[in-house]
């Protein structure tokens, strides 16, 4: 992550032009990897937009996230043929195994979690993406299977990592 001191640029461009708030957001996000808090406070005073509308538009576009994305990027496809499948049970599981809500990151950081409309291999519904790797015609205990190896390998690398 960079530090808030190079900030930007285009917020020292802003001349106070209607709609200049959401590419000042998208640059800020882009910059950080989402919005800290610290980019609200300063866009609210150079823009002089209260600092509660700003959060009002991050939370009304998806485009913007108010944490850090996570190591693992978890999309779980709600498309028709993944919905027909069960993708809502899916979904459920998964929020559960997880302990955080769609669009959330967990707590240790391992994992982001999105829901799409179609990940384009309807054949496997339902199905879910975990990085670039695709997953098919998934039950909730296979999905949460899945994601207990891969905070399973992440634990085995931090005691690798603290052993002498
Ligand atoms: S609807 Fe889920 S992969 Fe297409």
């Amino acid at each position: 992550m960079r530090s808030f001191e190079s900030f930007p640029f285009e917020l020292w461009r802003y001349d106070g032009s209607p709609g200049e708030l959401i590419p000042l957001l998208q640059s800020a996000q882009e910059h950080f990897g989402y919005i800290p808090r610290r980019a609200i406070e300063t866009i609210a005073g150079v823009t002089s937009i209260p600092e509660s509308s700003i959060y009002g538009v991050i939370t009304f576009y998806s485009q913007f996230r108010l944490q850090p994305m996570g190591r693992h990027q978890v999309r779980i496809c709600t498309g028709t043929a993944c919905h027909v499948s069960g993708a809502n049970v899916l979904v459920d599981a998964i929020q559960d195994e997880l302990g955080v809500e769609v669009g959330g990151t967990t707590q240790d950081g391992l994992f982001t979690l999105f829901t799409v409309a179609c990940l384009g291999c309807c054949s496997l519904a339902p199905a879910m993406m975990i990085d670039d790797e695709t997953h098919g015609r998934l039950t909730p205990a296979a999905a949460r299977k899945l994601l207990r190896g891969y905070r399973r390998k992440a634990e085995q690398e931090v005691r690798h990592e603290v052993r002498p």
